[in-house]
């Protein structure tokens, strides 16, 4: 089975209306070429979590044929709960928009968006998280990581967590057959599992120093609380791969031996100039091949098992 991996697409119409045309680039691209059987988007589909967006991203999967659960897999961005600021002057407002804001009604209109994609997938909790989903021999589970608003520890709504509850419920789902009988096991959440020194092999396509990428990203704000505790969770599961994005760059590094991708840069990537990559994941039996794909030129980069030699839009 191969699989297409990309996230990061940040619809919107209104202030970044170029995103569109090269979504639909990069999905035409792992499709025309039969490159991908199925497609995984982990988050952040739209911007600004206007419902206006999901429903033009929504016609976009209906017109490529992908509507439907066997074909595409989708979880849950902080940009399609929270938003963002698009303007210098929504900065100030955005911490109290984010407070403001209904998480659970949000997460539903995303949900109800693109219902038909977790149709048949396997769940124990209300609002659809975490879920497994089999498609052919390979088990999906997908996490909703986007921590709810609070004061101190998500004041922009950008950082994540997995909540206890949903660990748990997770324990309990790696214990299906479903999962348990799968040939290969992927996760998928939208926030990015790596500490900098997981990162501080890529190279970069601006200039940054391998240890100026480290540097840069350890800057940000943005991080997953409890990454320690779930790898814990990850690697008694047997979870082969990891795939998510809110960084946006491509690039491939291994976590406690389990191998893991961002897929962020095939529309919107941070590094300009590098172009536009999304991962590709070849699997069959237990044999596994992943490539980063160019979609703007016609360059295919391997990434090796050991994860040395990769890129982050090279
Ligand atoms: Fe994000």
């Amino acid at each position: 089975m191969r699989i297409a991996h990309l996230s990061d697409s940040h619809i919107n119409l209104k202030y970044h209306p170029q995103h569109l045309p090269r979504l639909r680039r990069a999905l035409e691209h792992a499709l025309e070429r039969n490159y991908a059987d199925h497609i995984i988007i982990t988050g952040d589909l739209t911007s600004n979590a206007d419902a206006r967006d999901l429903r033009t991203v929504r016609r976009l999967f209906e017109s490529l044929g992908i509507m439907k659960s066997s074909k595409l897999t989708v979880v849950v961005g902080n940009h399609d709960i929270f938003g963002g600021p698009h303007l210098a002057d929504d900065v100030l407002s955005y911490p109290g928009h984010c407070q403001r804001l209904d998480y659970a009604e949000k997460l539903a209109i995303f949900q109800d968006t693109f219902a038909e994609l977790f149709s048949d997938t396997i769940t124990m909790s209300r609002e659809g998280y975490p879920f497994l989903k089999r498609v052919q021999d390979v088990c999906l589970m997908g996490f909703n990581s986007i921590a709810e608003h609070s004061a101190v520890k998500n004041p922009v709504g950008s950082n994540g967590l997995i909540t206890d509850e949903a660990q748990e419920q997770a324990r309990a789902l790696s214990q299906h057959h479903a999962w348990r009988s799968a040939g290969s096991r992927i996760v998928l959440l939208h926030h990015h599992t790596f500490r900098p020194k997981d990162v501080s092999h890529l190279e970069v396509a601006d200039g940054f120093s391998q240890s100026g990428i480290a540097a840069r990203l350890e800057q940000w704000t943005l991080k997953l609380y409890g990454k320690r505790q779930l790898f814990k969770f990850l690697k008694f599961a047997g979870v082969d791969i990891v795939l998510h994005g809110h960084i946006h760059f491509t690039g491939a590094y291994l976590r406690d031996g389990i191998q893991c991708l961002n897929g962020a840069g095939a529309v919107y990537p941070v590094f300009r100039g590098g172009g536009y990559f999304y991962n590709r994941i070849e699997l069959e039996g237990t044999s596994r091949e992943c490539s980063a794909i160019r979609v703007d030129k016609k360059v295919i980069v391997p990434i090796p098992e050991n994860n040395t030699v990769v890129m982050a839009n090279r």
